[in-house]
């Protein structure tokens, strides 16, 4: 389990959002914010998208940022090989990638990705020493935690994202969010969940009560947002 202390997660997802220069900016910002906050009481994990990995990467050496750590937003269910425009496990090493985010809606929505695919890119991220965040809803829940080797299943990150809370501005209350958390973690063990849909300042901390951290979208494009954010943390 990568989890490096008890701190909430709280996992940027840029999606498909931002050029170079907006990144560069997104992290000078950061870190200048970061510099002075070397207190925070969380771990932020930035899952930008995959032009952004190596800069990223270089930034988060700096000592200001050993709290942030670096996220892809999906990975092949393919081992290395011949799979022309996919990017694999192998791929990624050398770049400190500790976390994968697998089985997004939006994935699963918009390129038919399966829970069997899904569960082929638990077993490639863990195959190369990377936490699995896997999302899903309660309504499939059950069927991908079936396609999952039974013995991955507690090396999984949960993150809980009801459907219609995505990018809605309609995030799902906490006394609904809070039963779905237990049954995850019966499904999964006792593993860390974390809940995404329209998590912004004003809501973030009541989801930290009930959950051990959530996947930020829409909220983690502004830095300022973002840093906003991380201080109801
Ligand atoms: P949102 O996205 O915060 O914009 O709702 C969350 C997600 O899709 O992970």
């Amino acid at each position: 389990m990568n989890i490096l202390s008890n701190h909430p997660l709280i996992v940027a997802n840029w999606k498909s959002h931002k050029t170079r220069e907006a990144a560069v900016a997104w992290f000078d910002a950061y870190e200048a914010w970061m510099a002075s906050h070397s207190n925070l009481q969380a771990q932020v994990v930035v899952a930008p998208p995959f032009p952004a990995l190596m800069f990223a990467a270089n930034r988060l050496l700096k000592p200001e940022l050993r709290q942030t750590f670096l996220a892809v937003q999906d990975l092949s269910p393919f081992p290395a090989g011949a799979y022309t425009g996919a990017v694999s496990a192998q791929n990624l090493s050398g770049f400190d990638v500790r976390f994968a985010i697998v089985g997004h809606s939006e994935r699963r929505r918009y390129f038919h990705e399966t829970h069997q695919e899904v569960a082929n890119k638990v077993d490639q991220a863990l195959q190369a020493g990377i936490t699995p965040i896997v999302c899903l809803d309660d309504e499939y829940l059950s069927a991908q935690a079936a396609a999952i080797n039974p013995d991955q299943l507690k090396s999984c990150i949960v993150a809980y994202e009801p459907l219609e809370a995505i990018g809605s501005g309609l995030n799902q209350p906490v006394a609904e969010v809070a039963p779905i958390v237990a049954r995850i973690k019966e499904v999964f063990g006792n593993v860390p969940v974390i809940y995404g849909g329209s998590v912004e300042a004003d809501n973030v901390a009541e989801y930290l009560g009930v959950c051990q951290g959530v996947l930020v979208g829409g909220a983690s494009l502004d830095v300022k947002e973002f840093t906003g954010l991380l201080e109801k943390v």
